[in-house]
C-alpha cells in the first residue's frame, strides 16, 4: 500500500455551532479521544505537517470542531477531547450536543478514528461512546496511542485488558492498532484502514 501524497492540507472551517458546518460533500473521518490524549498529534504524523494542527501538552488545547480540507479530497476533523476536569462547563454541554449531534447524523462521515491511551483502561465516557457508536451502526477504527511509551512486553497485556474492557461493542483485539506520534509507528497501517473507508 503506497501512502497518499499529501498535495494539501488546510484548515477550511472551525465549528463552534451546527449552523457553521461545512456542506457534508466529501468523505469525512473524525478523530476522537480522552483530552490530551494524542488526536491532533495523529493527525499531524498522518499528514507528515509538524505543525498543521495545533498541540499542547496541557490538556483543552482543541476547542472547535476543526476541518482539514486533504488533497481537496477528504475531511479529517479533529475534535475537541473529553474528561477533562478544568474545561468549562460550555465546552461540556457542548460535547453533549454539537458534538455527540455531529457524531450521530453526519451522513458523510466515514469513519470514527477512537483513540485509547494503552496506559489506563477504557472508562465511562469510552464505554458510553462505544455504545453509541454501535447502536449508530458506525465504523470504528480504535487506536492506541502513544506507543512510544508502552515498553513491547507490556503491549499484549495491555491490549487485552483494554480490549475485555470493551468486549460488550464486539472489540476486538485484532481490531487495535499501535501509533506513536514520536515513532511514526502505525502510520502506515493506519492510512490502509482509512483509506479502506474513504475509498
Ligand atoms: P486536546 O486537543 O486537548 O483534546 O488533546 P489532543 O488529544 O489533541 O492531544 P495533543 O495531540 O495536543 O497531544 C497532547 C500531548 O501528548 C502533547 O504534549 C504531545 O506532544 C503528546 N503526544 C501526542 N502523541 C504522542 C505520542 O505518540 N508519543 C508521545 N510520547 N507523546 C505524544
Ligand atoms: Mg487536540
Amino acid at each position: 500500500m503506497d501512502i497518499p501524497i499529501i498535495t494539501s492540507a488546510e484548515l477550511t472551517v472551525s465549528v463552534h455551532r451546527r449552523g457553521q458546518l461545512p456542506p457534508a460533500q466529501l468523505p469525512e473521518v473524525a478523530f476522537l479521544g480522552r483530552s490530551n490524549v494524542g488526536k491532533s498529534s495523529l493527525i499531524n504524523t498522518l499528514l507528515a505537517r509538524k505543525k498543521l494542527v495545533r498541540t499542547s501538552s496541557r490538556p483543552g488545547c482543541t476547542q472547535a470542531l476543526n476541518f482539514f480540507l486533504i488533497n481537496g479530497q477528504w475531511y479529517f476533523v479533529d475534535l475537541p477531547g473529553y474528561g477533562y476536569a478544568k474545561v468549562s462547563r460550555e465546552t461540556k454541554a457542548r460535547w453533549g450536543e454539537l458534538i455527540l449531534g455531529y457524531l450521530e447524523k453526519r451522513p458523510n462521515l466515514t469513519a470514527l478514528v477512537f483513540l485509547q491511551d494503552p496506559r489506563r483502561l477504557p472508562g465511562a465516557e469510552e464505554l458510553f461512546l462505544w455504545e453509541k457508536f454501535m447502536s449508530w451502526g458506525r465504523r470504528v477504527i480504535p487506536v492506541l496511542t502513544k506507543a512510544d511509551k508502552v515498553k513491547r512486553g507490556e503491549r499484549g497485556k495491555r491490549l487485552k485488558e483494554i480490549a475485555a474492557a470493551l468486549a460488550p461493542f464486539q472489540v476486538t483485539p485484532d481490531q487495535f492498532l499501535w501509533f506513536s506520534a514520536a515513532t511514526g509507528e502505525g502510520r502506515e497501517e493506519l492510512w490502509r484502514r482509512l483509506l479502506e473507508c474513504l475509498g
